[in-house]
């Protein structure tokens, strides 16, 4: 087969070395890629939003298989435009998307399939927005309705707080994704990543892990896309997890069938597990980043008739994806700066050496000198991931690697697992 991979992070590393490893691959192709991606595989300069590049891309190389890693991709239709090219896509049509590009669509959407999530509104101006928040109790939960970058959900302590988050969203600070805000009743639990592959028809579980979202160690400082993961997560225990299954992820996945609208590709739960079992906090229409990432160390066996499938039905004829015994920890490298303001172009030496069968360092953030010299370029800038038998000994692994990694101004948290361990 010959596939396209679309994207450029540690995510998008991760599924090109899974990828990489099918005996079903007669060529891959990456756009636009990264230089850990361009170690295996081919790359070319195309953007995750041009979607006429993708598409003649894909035509062009006689693609199979089109496999796209980042939401920005979905939300600008590639899924849709592939489709008329009649080139089979792993990833939601932009409509199907809005379960993740659209949180008014979403909580809209949970409560015509009673999927259980926290009670809501949806808001256009301050005063209607204030009279909601009159019959809530803080913290608050405000979040701007579009994609904004992780940056659009603010949890207000107090009831002042709360009302310049919502002027600040609805005066535009997040632009049209701010038009409308959603404010959300808070739950208590601890959270949890979820992953189910759906082919439009049906859903089958395909993996969870636990996710660091906050800069610091001990789950301080600012909110990121996430700094370090670890699978399996011992709070999803499996009753839980067929739990969050049954009631939330498949009834979405029929939902979304039912209404003319069906989804195919990976579906991402984010799930709070609260005392009255697991409730939906998002969905999001990709792999999380860096769940992805310890997902492919631990799955065992080829990921590629799973993403066809995925693409072109038939998931229920597939057998149950099996998973190694082992745990995989994920430790984030990222920039001096990240989130706010990350800095670019530290010069990294030794993150390409070999670290031995069980460690991989994945790029999510790196550019190439013309010299060859490897520097940093975005706010996560790797991903040092190691296999063990346990939780200890991934990360254990995993810490010994970075630490032989020099990334001048870099930081990364040296507390990964904790809640597990
Ligand atoms: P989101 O971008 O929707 O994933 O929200 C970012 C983070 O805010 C989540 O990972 C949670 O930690 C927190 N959060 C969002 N919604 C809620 C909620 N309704 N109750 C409690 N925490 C929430
Ligand atoms: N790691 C969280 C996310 O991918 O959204």
């Amino acid at each position: 087969m010959n596939i396209l991979l679309i994207g450029s992070g540690g995510r998008e590393h991760a599924l090109a070395w899974k990828i990489a490893q099918s005996p079903l691959l007669t060529r891959l192709v990456a756009a636009p890629g990264s230089p850990g991606i361009a170690g295996l595989c081919e790359t070319r300069p195309v953007k995750v939003t041009d979607v006429d590049g993708l598409v003649a891309l894909a035509k062009d190389i006689a693609a199979d298989l089109v496999v796209v890693g980042p939401e920005a991709a979905l939300e600008v239709g590639i899924a849709d435009r592939l489709a008329e090219a009649g080139i089979p896509c792993f990833g939601p049509t932009a409509s199907a998307a809005r379960l993740e590009t659209s949180k008014a669509f979403t909580k809209d959407f949970c409560a015509r399939h009673a999927l259980p999530t926290a009670d809501y509104g949806v808001f256009e101006t301050a005063d209607a927005a204030a009279a909601f928040l009159d019959t809530q109790t803080a913290p608050y939960v405000i979040k701007a309705d579009g994609l904004a970058a992780g940056k659009g959900v603010v949890i207000a302590q107090t009831r002042a707080e709360a009302d310049a988050a919502v002027a600040d969203m609805l005066g535009g600070r997040f632009g049209s994704a701010g038009a409308r805000v959603v404010i959300e009743e808070f739950m208590h639990g601890e959270e949890a990543s979820f992953f189910a592959l759906c082919d439009g028809e049906t859903a089958i579980p395909f993996g969870y892990a636990q996710d660091h979202k906050r800069a610091y160690d001990g789950d301080e400082g600012p909110n990121t896309g996430g700094m370090g993961t670890y699978s399996p997560a011992p709070v999803l225990t499996p009753a839980l997890a067929e739990r969050a299954f049954r009631e939330a992820v498949l009834p979405a996945v029929q939902g979304m069938a039912a209404e003319g609208n069906p989804y195919r590709g990976v579906l991402y739960a984010g799930l709070m597990l609260t005392a009255t079992g697991p409730r939906l906090v998002e969905f999001n229409a990709r792999f999380g980043d860096p769940e992805c990432q310890v997902l492919m160390l631990r799955l065992a066996g080829d990921i590629v008739p799973y993403l066809k499938a995925a693409a072109e039905g038939g998931l229920a004829s597939l057998p149950a994806p099996g998973w190694k015994d082992e745990s995989a920890v994920c430790v984030v490298y990222a920039a001096e700066g990240y989130p706010d303001a990350p800095k670019s172009g530290a010069a990294i030496a030794g993150a390409e050496a070999d670290f031995g069968p069980d460690t991989v360092v994945f790029h999510a953030g790196t550019a190439r000198d013309g010299d060859g010299t490897l520097r940093a370029s975005g706010g996560r800038v790797l991903n040092v991931c190691a296999l063990g038998a346990d939780l200890r000994e991934a990360r254990d692994r995993a810490y010994a690697a970075i630490e032989t990694i020099d990334f001048p101004g870099g930081f990364y948290r040296g507390d990964i697992g904790w809640r597990a361990l």
